[in-house]
């Protein structure tokens, strides 16, 4: 499956709550590579894809929830990082079944969620261990 991104040691942010919801979101996203690439069903590459996006959008919420609790003085700027991400990721299924879906969705793992993992949420982490 050329379009899958494997989990890699170097995404872990240290919060094992965290770092479990990252892991599946790859998972959710890998899933809908492999209904691309076997050539699923519009409806099941549709569902996939939904489920990603619900799944992305539950883990966003939670952290805000948990950057909240411990007072994070980036809490803004990551609901609106969170929003953009969440927006960009939607408009990437269409066309759906199109060959560039795959590929933009790979794009957009390694550009953008690498990037929240590795750097926002790494860093946020480490403020939260630094404030107890
Ligand atoms: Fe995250």
């Amino acid at each position: 499956m050329s379009n899958v991104l494997e989990w890699k040691s170097e995404f872990e942010t240290g919060n094992l709550h965290i770092d479990q919801q990252h892991r599946y979101l790859l998972d959710l996203a890998n899933d809908v590579q492999v209904a691309l690439e076997t050539n699923e069903e519009e409806d099941v590459v549709l569902t996939a894809f939904e489920e990603l996006i619900a799944y992305t959008e539950y883990h966003f919420r939670d952290e805000e929830a948990y950057w909240k609790t411990i007072g994070s003085q980036a809490l803004k700027a990551q609901e609106r990082a969170h929003e953009r991400l969440a927006d960009e990721l939607r408009s990437l299924i269409y066309p759906v079944n199109s060959d560039s879906v795959g590929k933009n969705l790979l794009d957009w793992l390694k550009r953008e969620l690498i990037t929240h993992m590795t750097k926002h949420d790494q860093l946020a982490v480490k403020a939260a261990s630094e404030k107890k």
